[in-house]
């Protein structure tokens, strides 16, 4: 261990620290930088993180420093600020300073240290400044303004260490030095968002997001990406009942600090077209209250088959085995919602809950074999969740019956297929919990409100209890009836009914 002062404070580090580290331990908030990124390998080259060590002739950068036993360091005298101040200057001398059109105002780490350390006018005037191409497409979901760039090389650093495509480079020297792609080449790799989310500026920005909402107008929740078994952590922002994107969320343990471009997309589905909105009887629209009756003729004697699916959560899994006691149980189709996945991050399972589907104790079954499980049923048929019938085989076998309910979010070929269908809610429009390819369960929180009539699936399951079960009060109760029914290390009191906290093992 290494003993510390910092800012008067003394403090204790494991050797091998580094510098910058340990201070933001002592001032319990980082030191200003742009280069530096806990997830990408040391540049020093921004030289903001400049910090004073008695003993040493000049100001060192703490990101490139290890801490030794008995060091002393200012960050907040005078001489450091004055540092701050000059560094900041110099890269502030050809910034376009246009901040007022820029997507990244009110986030921007040049912004943010002009406040803290700035606030002199510049000594350049807006004629003598070098200018650089603006507005530059680069990839398929990145545009590139050069003039904004502060050339931390963090962007590069990213393309060159974490998805080794090494689209991206630092071209020309002094003020002429510029990022770009080389020629003939493009930022077209399935993580380049991120570096957008890391750019420090407004230098690169996500076409997706660009000029959408100003981001101080945005709320965020803390969630779980649906799009595949890996289950990123993610902050959904939105804004007025709107998701309009999502970013990814440390954890180490999960996604570090990324996330997949084909994952940033996933909140699309929720504001849909096809989106759910009202129950349905035989393709018209009708009131909760009739789809109650309807219910009441269609199923009146309970369900004989439940087809549940790995897009839904932990507890409405554990709830829809309790609503057909007798029933033969099924995952749903098995193989299906398969994609690419690759060595970083992206799973090929394209569902967010196969491992939760499995523990709640559902067996998926190929086409042929949900089929035959259909035709064979002697009673209604409840469907929750996922598109069994885009396998043409469980079309058919449901095409053939009329007593098929579904509780889904989408109109799809299965809510087509359904005698009554029951709007539920998406991932972003409840919490829960989806237990990813790792083992881990994780919950997730609701970010906006449910479209027109649609509920929260636990409550629709709530009311196809049978007869003198009881129903849940809460999530909160439910997730304690999924701890009994499963046996699962879940830390509950980390995971409030609407949090979002990484929970135990699985
Ligand atoms: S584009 Fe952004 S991330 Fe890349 S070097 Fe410039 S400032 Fe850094
Ligand atoms: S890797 Fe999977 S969980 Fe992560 S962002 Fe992409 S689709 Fe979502
Ligand atoms: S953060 Fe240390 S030099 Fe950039």
């Amino acid at each position: 261990m290494a003993k510390l002062t910092i800012d008067g404070s003394a403090i204790e580090v494991a050797d091998g620290t580094s510098l910058f580290d340990a201070c933001r331990l002592a001032r319990g908030e980082a030191l200003p930088h742009f280069c530096y990124h806990p997830d990408l390998s040391i540049a020093g080259v921004c030289r903001l993180c400049q910090v004073e060590v008695e003993g040493m002739p000049k100001l060192t950068i703490a990101c490139n420093t290890t801490v030794r036993d008995g060091m002393v360091v200012h960050t907040r005298n005078e001489k450091v600020r004055k540092a701050s101040q000059q560094i900041l200057e110099m890269h502030l001398i050809n910034h376009p300073v246009d901040c007022p059109i820029c997507d990244q105002a009110g986030e921007c780490g040049l912004q943010n240290q002009y406040m803290a350390y700035g606030l002199y006018d510049s000594q350049v005037a807006q004629g003598d400044k070098v200018h650089k191409a603006k507005v530059q497409v680069i990839g398929p979901e990145v545009i590139l303004d050069k003039e904004r760039c502060v050339l931390c090389s963090r962007c590069v650093r990213f393309c060159n260490e974490v998805t080794k495509t090494g689209e991206l480079g630092i071209f020309n020297r002094g003020d002429r030095a510029e990022i770009g792609v080389a020629p003939g080449q493009s930022l077209d790799n399935a993580y380049s968002v991120n570096t957008v989310d890391i750019c420090p500026v407004g230098a690169l920005t996500s076409r997706d997001f660009r000029f959408q909402k100003r981001v101080w107008m945005l709320k965020s929740v803390d969630g779980v990406c649906a799009g595949c078994a890996t289950g990123c952590n993610v902050r959904i922002d939105h804004e007025a009942g709107r998701i309009y994107r999502l970013k990814p969320r440390r954890n180490t343990q999960v996604n570090g600090s990324w996330m997949c471009d084909e994952g940033r997309h996933t909140y699309k589905a929720v504001h849909a077209d096809d989106r759910l909105a009202e129950p349905l009887w035989r393709g018209q629209v009708v009131t909760w209250a009739d789809a109650k009756v309807r219910l009441a003729e269609v199923a009146a004697d309970g369900f004989a088959l439940v087809v549940g699916s790995a897009h839904q959560s932990l507890e409405e899994l554990c709830l829809l085995k309790q609503v057909a006691p007798g029933a033969v149980l099924s995952g749903g189709l098995a193989g299906s919602d398969m994609g690419i996945g690759d060595d970083l991050l992206r799973s090929a399972d394209r569902t967010p809950n196969r491992r939760g589907l499995a523990l709640a104790g559902f067996a998926e079954h190929g086409a042929g074999e949900l089929a035959g499980l259909i035709r064979a049923a002697k009673g209604a048929i409840l469907v929750h969740g996922g598109d069994p019938a885009v396998a043409p085989e469980v079309a058919a076998a449901l095409a053939g019956r009329q007593d098929v309910v579904y509780v889904g979010t989408h109109r799809r070929a299965t809510a087509q297929a359904a005698a009554l269908v029951l709007p539920g809610a998406t991932w972003a429009e409840k919490a829960g919990i989806f237990v990813n390819k790792q083992g881990r369960a994780q919950a997730f929180a609701q970010a906006v409100a449910r479209p027109g009539q649609a509920r929260e699936d636990w409550r629709v399951l709530a009311e196809l209890l049978p007869a003198g079960a009881t129903a849940p009060g809460s999530l909160k109760a439910l997730r304690e009836v999924a701890r009994g029914q499963l046996a699962l290390n879940l830390d509950l009191d980390r995971l409030p009914a609407d949090g979002a906290l990484t929970g135990g093992e699985a």
